[in-house]
This record gives structure tokens, sequence and C-alpha cells, in this order.
């Protein structure tokens, strides 16, 4: 049990909270509680940076509200036994795009993930034309993506644009890492139909696309990486490797041209 939260004008409630798995990445505690059957989620902001961390989570999900893209919503609620940084934001109903594919036949999951591409190449669309480089998620994966009702939340907006790569440059990694969590999720046998997929969503920003066939074959010294990549993948037979994207974007890309 727990003490807290007290919603302004409010009372001090008692709840009980839910930890959520934690992330191998960050050392953050994400919860769930229930007020008054109105489900939340309180993260706590944990290790480097922690404060400024909180800070850019905040501005980039009131950013992405602003312009119109699908993110939880910010409460203002004080939990009194909770360690500072932390954010509470509205439960968003529906599961991860991990857990759907995990448990969706394989038509449901690529009809899932063109609908899914189809709302990104849009907000990439957006952020490209209008530079934006706040409407690009610097840490795709597919525990971060929410199936609602009424389409793909986005959640944990914590990272930046580390590299100040340009806006075309972070979308594009975007959409190339997603496609890598994807095939993952729903197996490697899967990679060419959620590339072709992705394709066909992104056409009118075949920039995009090409930069990422460019960034991963292009790069100096080739050998070396082939050599590298080639030795991940007998280490792990199941993950989808940036060439894995990278040579089967190249093929795909002058069928959807
Ligand atoms: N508002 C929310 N509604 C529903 N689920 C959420 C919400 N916020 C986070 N989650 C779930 O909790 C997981 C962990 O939160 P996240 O912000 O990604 O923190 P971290 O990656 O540091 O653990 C997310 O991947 C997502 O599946
Ligand atoms: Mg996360």
């Amino acid at each position: 049990m727990f003490s807290g939260p007290r919603e302004k004008g409010q009372g001090v409630l008692v709840m009980e909270l839910q930890l959520l798995p934690p992330s191998k990445k960050t050392q953050n505690r994400v919860y769930t509680f229930a007020v008054n059957n109105r489900k939340y989620v309180l993260k706590v902001y944990r290790g480097f940076d922690r404060f400024a961390r909180r800070g850019r989570e905040k501005l980039l999900i009131e950013h992405w509200k602003h312009k119109g893209f699908k993110v939880p919503e910010i409460c203002d609620m004080e939990i009194e036994s909770a360690a500072e940084p932390y954010l509470v934001t509205k439960f968003i109903d529906g599961p991860s795009l991990r857990t759907y594919l995990s448990g969706a036949q394989p038509g449901e999951q690529l009809e899932m993930l063109s609908r899914l591409f189809e709302q990104m190449s849009n907000r990439h669309h957006i952020a490209i034309e209008t530079n934006d480089e706040r409407l690009v998620q610097y840490d795709a994966n597919s525990r971060n993506i929410i199936c609602a009702q009424d389409g793909f939340y986005f959640v944990d907006f914590e990272a930046f644009n580390r590299k100040h790569l340009s806006v075309e440059e972070s979308a594009s990694i975007e959409a190339a890492t997603l496609c890598r969590w994807i095939a993952g999720d729903i197996g490697v046998k899967f990679l060419e139909e959620v590339v072709r997929i992705m394709a066909r969503a992104y056409q009118r920003d075949i920039g995009l696309l090409k930069l990422i066939v460019a960034r991963t074959t292009a790069r100096p010294f080739q050998f070396y990486h082939r050599w590298k990549n080639a030795r991940h993948k007998k280490k792990n037979p199941a993950a989808a490797t940036k060439y894995d994207v990278a040579d089967t974007l190249a093929r795909v890309i002058t069928c959807v041209r």
C-alpha cells in the first residue's frame, strides 16, 4: 500500500501500485494504479540525468499532443511516497505492439503493421517537412507502442537526438529500428513482408528509405561491418540485423517506386 495521490483539491487517497516489467535499458520503475476506477501510470525516473530525462519526456508528450499525435495524457497528481522525479499519465488501454503481435495470426499481424506504418509515415512526413526533430521517437521498440481502439499511442520519450542527426536520418533510424524489433517479435522469416509494408507506407518519402539503406551499406569498411554482422547473426539467428533490413529494403525499393 502507498499513500497518495493527491489531486488538486482532493484529500490523500490510498492505492496499490503494480510494478510493470522493468526495461533492461533503464533503471526506471513504472507502476500502474487505480483511483475511482480510473487507471494511471506512475513512472519514477532513476539513474543518470533523471531530472533532465523527466523534463524531456514531459516536454515531448506535450509537443506530440499539441501537434495532434497520440500520446498518454499527463496528470497533475502528487504522489506522496514516490521518489522524485516522477510523472503520472493516464493508462492507455490496450496491449503493447509486442504483446499484440505475440498473440495474433500472421494475417492480423500484417494488417496491424500496415496501419502502424501508415500512422508513423504521416508523422515522419510532417517532422521532415517542418524540420521538427521532436516528432521522432528516439527509443523505438515494440513495447513503447500501445495498440488502442482509436489507434497507436507512443510512450517513452526520454531519449534524444544525441548525434545531432537530421530529422530525416533520425526518422529513418526510428523506422528501421522498429522493423528489427517487429521481425524479432513475429519471426525473421516475415522480415521481407514487414519491409514491404513499411516501404509502401513511406512511398512519398523515398529519401528516408534510401537513407536506411545508405547509412548501413555505404559506410566505409564494408568488409569489416559485414563480417561483424555475419558473426552476430550466427550467435543470434532469431534477430534481424541492420544489414537484414538494409539489404531487404534495397531489393524492395525498386518495386515500390
Ligand atoms: N500511459 C501508459 N499507458 C499504458 N501503458 C504504458 C503507459 N506508459 C508506459 N506504459 C507501458 O510501460 C512500459 C514502460 O514504460 P516506459 O515509459 O517505456 O519506461 P521504461 O522503458 O524506462 O521502462 C512501456 O513500454 C509501456 O508498455
Ligand atoms: Mg520503454
